[in-house]
């Protein structure tokens, strides 16, 4: 296939590259300014790009309240479906101003003013995205946290971003078990040096929690004498949240999200690349947790004008493999975005797609997939049954939105299976080798962005312009570091195979190897250990373990491994999905100490791997493969 390079998408994609002030200051008309920006793209002092320096506006001015302004106020801003809690209810706009005026109004009230942190550790219920919301329209900058990470790792979050206050519940609810949020943000706040001054709780009816007095608010009360409060004029540059993710150091990086170039980018994304109209229903089956809920369960649907999906539920066993049908017939859908793992367990359930039968889907156009690669079968199986197009793209919690992807609404290329397709506006896609050299067509490497990187995009990380500027720019300065690998084709499609870093995909969960490894180093029997990503049918990837153990422990093996096992999920959290570990007597390592966590992977997904020529001892390989056999994980 040749490059069309008239096409209406590769003229956009190149002047976004060659004029990005002009291609995104046009882009930016979408968006209501209190006061138009000095200057579209300063880029004096990269990194740190600065986009719509000058502007002034409110995020959730431009998501709900010009919206009501506009007519739209009848219109359904939300629709919360609960299949875990048998519930369907629908907020409109209207509705949904108020309810965030009024919770900003009690915000300010507990103190919360622009520049402030709010953390919010809360469930798929529509009070998230008040919440969030209300963080936005006083300028106050939230801090979500997932539900499924344990207390210490809210802990390290509070401890970072210092928040004046906590928004939570009183529970969340997963198919198999009640979740307490309540009484794992106490725990959180013990741990943590830093002590929030007040923490909101929604009590659900499932859970009531208990309240600490003087520390504690219920929603109800809290929003009760509230005066509402206005949008906040911010700077385009402000901060609107922090999002963190998992780092090797033990210490959380965050992502600083800016207001304008997010807005802005956000905006572009839902007509050109979802093909999305504003009125039009958007559901994104993901969680507000991670940064696809974020921008596609959160910001962008509303900040375009649709209606958003809150869905409190699982692909299956809620109760079965065809919810994602049912929500799609009954709210009429015409779009879904969600994991791939999502469809390999509806797949797994439901491999002939007969509950797919049942359900009305003829207005059904496209259906997204991110988080982690989309695998080919599992793509395939999605477009025979759905016969639709089936989208993969590509993105990070850095990023915001995707680097690469079809853009359905510009130009729908020909999808090549495996690849995360083209390259989006603003982004400048590069294969290098360690010594900068750019690769050939189909070589892998490294995969890097040259700056600047487009709007919506991390501005730094949280307090740490430095981890910044080491993290992602210091490996070939003027080019950010995706920390990914793969190749780029002849047509340009690009192919994003692996990480280069310790971070796995776990259901398109990213976790970092490394910071397993830290927890069960401090087993006070393990001498040394190794954590690595094996192949998994269901998740992609799942962690497995490597104990060795101190000289004189006598202790069964199997102990050892269920205490490491509790200490990751006691840690981390229960979304580490930590659940494997094997005792070997040695490492594989190279001849200058480093373990060979590569070769280990490839011996516990059974492929064919070279002996390392630097390896100290071949022998240790027989050896793990051995103890591998003998407790087979999967
Ligand atoms: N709060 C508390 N705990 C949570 C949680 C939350 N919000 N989300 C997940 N967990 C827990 C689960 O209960 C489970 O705990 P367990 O070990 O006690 O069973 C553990 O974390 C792992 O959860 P999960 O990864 O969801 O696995 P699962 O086996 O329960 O479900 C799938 C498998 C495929 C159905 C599920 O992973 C899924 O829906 N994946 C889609 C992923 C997705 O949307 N990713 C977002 C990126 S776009
Ligand atoms: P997160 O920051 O949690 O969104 O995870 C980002 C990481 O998930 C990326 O760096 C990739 O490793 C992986 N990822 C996300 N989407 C894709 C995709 N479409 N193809 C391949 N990898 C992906």
């Amino acid at each position: 296939m040749s490059q069309n390079i008239a096409d209406r998408y590769n003229q956009l994609h190149a002047r976004s590259l060659s004029d990005p002030a002009g291609f995104w200051g046009e882009v930016a008309e979408e968006i209501t300014w209190f006061k138009r920006w000095d200057k579209v793209l300063d880029d004096s002092n990269l990194p740190f790009a600065r986009w719509f320096k000058g502007g002034v506006l409110n995020t959730c001015y431009n998501a709900i309240d010009r919206h009501v302004e506009a007519g739209r106020g009848e219109q359904r801003a939300i629709i919360y479906d609960s299949p875990v809690t048998n519930t369907i209810a629908t907020i409109t706009y209207r509705e949904l101003r108020d309810q965030v005026a009024g919770f900003a109004g009690a915000l300010r009230h507990l103190g919360v003013e622009k520049g402030d942190r709010v953390i919010i550790y809360m469930p798929m219920i529509p009070q998230t995205l008040v919440a969030m919301f209300a963080c936005a329209r006083l300028g106050a900058v939230h801090s979500m946290v997932f539900g499924g990470f344990a207390p210490h790792e809210l802990a390290t979050r509070i401890a970072d971003a210092k928040p004046r206050v906590v928004v939570s519940a009183s529970c969340g609810i997963e198919p198999n078990r009640l979740v307490k949020y309540k009484s794992m943000v106490d725990a959180a706040i013990e741990e943590s040096e830093h002590k929030p001054e007040r923490c909101i709780i929604f009590q659900r009816p499932q859970e009531k929690a208990a309240l600490l007095p003087g520390r504690d608010i219920d929603w109800n009360d809290a929003v009760a004498d509230a005066v509402p409060a206005d949008c906040v004029p911010v700077n385009a540059t402000d901060p609107l949240y922090i999002l963190y993710t998992s780092g090797t150091t033990g210490r959380p990086k965050g992502s600083v999200r800016d207001n304008g170039g997010h807005a802005v980018a956000l905006k572009w994304t839902m007509k050109n690349f979802y093909n999305v109209e504003p009125g039009e229903v958007y559901w994104a089956a993901s969680d507000v947790g991670w940064v696809v809920g974020h921008s596609y369960i959160v910001y962008a649907p509303l900040l375009h004008g649709c209606t958003t999906i809150v869905f409190e539920g699982k692909p299956v066993g809620t109760p079965n493999a065809g919810t994602f049908w049912r929500v799609i017939e009954q709210h009429k859908v015409p779009t879904l975005f969600t994991a791939p793992t999502a469809f390999r367990a509806i797949k797994r359930e439901d491999p002939r797609a007969e509950y797919l039968k049942k359900y009305d889907l003829s207005h059904f156009r496209a259906l997204f997939m991110a988080g982690e690669r989309s695998d080919p079968d599992t793509l395939r199986w999605a477009e025979e049954n759905l016969k639709v197009p089936v989208i993969d793209h590509w993105w990070q919690t850095e990023t915001g939105w995707a680097i690469c992807g079809n853009p359905l609404g510009t130009h729908l290329y020909p999808v090549k299976y495996g690849s995360a397709c083209r390259p989006m506006p603003g982004y400048d896609m590069h294969v290098l080798d360690p010594g900068r050299q750019e690769l050939p067509c189909g070589e892998s490497g490294g995969l890097f962005s040259k700056l600047p990187l487009p709007p919506g995009t991390l501005t730094t990380l949280w307090n740490d312009d430095e981890g910044f500027k080491k993290t992602y720019f210091s490996t070939h300065p003027g080019y950010y570091e995706t920390g990914d690998a793969g190749y780029i084709d002849e047509d340009g499609y690009v192919y994003v195979m692996s990480r280069t870093d310790d971070i796995i995909n776990v259901a398109g969960h990213r976790l970092s190897t490394g910071e397993m490894e830290g927890i069960l180093a401090a087993h006070p029997d393990v001498a040394e250990c190794a954590v690595i990503g094996t192949a998994d049918q269901l998740k992609g990837q799942v962690p497995l373990g490597f104990l060795v153990l101190k000289a004189g422990v006598n202790r069964p093996h199997h102990e050892v491994v269920k205490e490491v096992i509790q200490m990751v999920r006691n840690q981390i959290g229960p979304v580490a999905d930590f659940k494997h570990a094997v005792v070997v007597e040695r490492l594989p390592k190279t001849r200058s100490g480093k373990v060979l966590r590569g070769t280990m992977q490839k011996i516990a997904d059974h492929q064919e791997f070279k002996v390392p020529p630097t390896i100290e001892d071949a022998a240790v390989l027989t050896e793990i493969a051995e103890a591998l056999s003998d407790t087979r994980p999967h």
